[in-house]
Parts: structure tokens; sequence; C-alpha cells
């Protein structure tokens, strides 16, 4: 094992303006609406750019990251509670250097946690932030309040939503509930399995348009992903669909997603405003 703190001090004194990480929350109201593969094949793409991205798996109980890049973690963030381990000490690598963290199962139960697990969580997510830049968290569908906690902490939050009125009803009711704690957190909006970019245009048309009706906010257009047989084949295979077929409907749409959040210049994706390990700690705090 390092020495953290060592290591910490390291870091600091080589870099002067150290930044923390920007922190995504990925989410949806509706299960199933293909919120693991986009978090991981955006992930994918962010870390082929060159960033330096962690993809922790917060889904828990259900965590799957591992199962969609067909590889076995040796430890989860389960471990690191109960193994006391250093965060990372259960953090693997994937292709193109990706960092992912396994959910594991039990994780629920450590989040009902006791002050010193959440003073010991917090501080290996305070050091861990520092070196990334990017840290997406791939949560369950709906209403976990950990998992709330979490959107809430985090920089942005990326909702997903297939075009169907059952799961474009449960993102809105995700996005309510959101603004309703936390009207200053940006909202992005994908929609996923468009059957075509007009269906696609319609679903962001119309939940932007009751966002601003009703909640008076701005919902920004992540973008739209078709529906595509790749994505299906790809899962199949265990392979992101990204690695597994660039050439891809969905892949080609994917990278352009990635490109217009890069260059998204004002919204300066890579510089957070406030500290994700602050904020948390407040929330969980505040909770109790
Ligand atoms: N763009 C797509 N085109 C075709 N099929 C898709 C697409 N996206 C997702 N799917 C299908 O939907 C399934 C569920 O996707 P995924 O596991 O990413 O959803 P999820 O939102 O993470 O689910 P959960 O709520 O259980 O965590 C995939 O296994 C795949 O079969
Ligand atoms: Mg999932």
């Amino acid at each position: 094992m390092t020495d953290q703190a060592q290591r910490l001090r390291e870091i600091i004194n080589a870099k002067k303006n150290i930044k923390e990480a920007k922190t995504i929350a990925v989410l949806s109201g509706k299960g199933g609406v293909g919120k693991s593969n986009f978090a991981l094949n955006f992930a994918l793409g962010l870390s082929k750019k060159g960033k330096r991205v962690l993809l922790f798996d917060l889904d828990f109980g259900m965590g799957n990251i591992d199962v969609l890049m067909g590889l076995a973690p040796k430890k989860t963030i389960v471990h690191m509670f109960k193994e006391s381990l250093f965060i990372e000490d259960v953090i693997e690598k994937g292709p193109y250097s990706l960092s992912y963290i396994a959910a594991g199962s039990g994780l629920s139960e450590i989040f009902e946690m006791e002050s010193g697990h959440l003073e010991y969580f917090l501080k290996q997510l305070r050091y861990i932030s520092m070196q990334y830049d990017f840290i997406i968290f791939d949560m369950g569908a709906g209403f976990n309040s950990q998992h709330i906690h979490f959107a809430l902490a985090a920089h942005e939050c990326f909702i997903v939503t297939t075009t169907e009125p059952t799961s474009v009803t449960d993102a809105y009711a995700v996005l309510k509930h959101i603004y309703y704690q936390q009207s200053k957190i940006p909202l992005f909006l994908l929609v996923n399995r468009a059957m075509n970019s007009k269906e696609g245009k319609d679903i962001v048309n119309r939940l932007q348009t009751v966002v601003q009706k009703f909640l008076h906010q701005e919902l920004k257009p992540l973008g739209i992903l078709p529906d595509d047989r790749e994505v299906i084949h790809a899962v199949k295979e265990q392979t992101p669909f990204l690695l597994n077929n660039e050439k891809s409907n969905a892949s080609k749409s994917l990278v352009q997603i990635i490109d217009s959040y890069l260059d998204d210049k004002d919204k300066n994706h890579e510089v957070p405003n406030h500290s994700f390990v602050t904020k948390l700690k407040m929330i969980f705090t505040r909770e109790r």
C-alpha cells in the first residue's frame, strides 16, 4: 500500500493549481433505459481522448459495469470498507486506461454509515478526486436517498430517458425532485434508443418545455443516441459498443456527443465551481 498522505503532498507540490475532478452523476427515473451502457461508453470515449476518467459504479447491489466490460474485478468498493483498504486498492483498469470501481454487494448497508465510515470514505474520495479530470457515477434507477446525495453533490447530472412515455414521465419526476432540492445544479438530458433523430428531438423539446414552464429551469440537451442493435450485440459480447464497433450508429453518435460536450467552452466542463466532497459531506451530515 502506498502512503496516501505522502502521495497527496507530492501531488500538491507537483501541481500548484491542483483541481478536483468534475463529477457527473448518470441517473434515470425508469430502469433499463441505458444508463450503464451510456456511462461506460461516455467514460471510455473521454479516456480515449486522453482525459483521466474514473467510472464509479454506484448501482448498489446491481452494479454491472464490470460485466459490460467482460472483466472480473478483484476488489469492489465494499472491500475498501470491509478490509480498510485505500481507495486506489479497489480501482481497476479498463480499456484506454479507464479507471473503474465496481459496486459489489452490500454497499447499501455500508452507506447507512456510522460517522467514522463516512469520514474515511470522504477522505478517500477527496484524495482520489485530485487525480482525475472526470469522475462519473453510474447510478441505479429512481430515488434512492444515497443516490440522490451523490447526484445533489455532483457538478452535473445527466438524466437518461428512452423515447417511451413511461420513461419520459419518470425522467421528469427525477428532474423535479432534483430541482426542488438543488436548483442550481446543471441538468443534462440524454435521449437513448431514438428510432430517428426527429423522435429524439421531439422528446428533448417536450421535456425542455415542461421543465421551463413548471420548474423555470433550463434543461440542457446532451444528445440523442439511436436505437441500435449493435448496442445489444456489444452487451452480449461483453465489450463496450464503442470498442466493439466504432462505425456503428450508436458509436458515431456517442463520439459526436462527447465532442460537443468537450467543445462547449461556455460551460467550461473541466473547471468545477464547488468541492464535490465538501458538498457531499454537508448533505450526508444534514440527512443524518
Ligand atoms: N442505444 C441502444 N440501442 C439498443 N439497445 C439498447 C440501447 N441502449 C441500451 N440498450 C439495451 O438496454 C439494455 C439495458 O441497458 P443498461 O444496462 O445500460 O440500462 P440501465 O439504465 O443501466 O439499467 P438499470 O436501471 O438496470 O441500471 C441493454 O442491455 C441493451 O440491451
Ligand atoms: Mg445500470
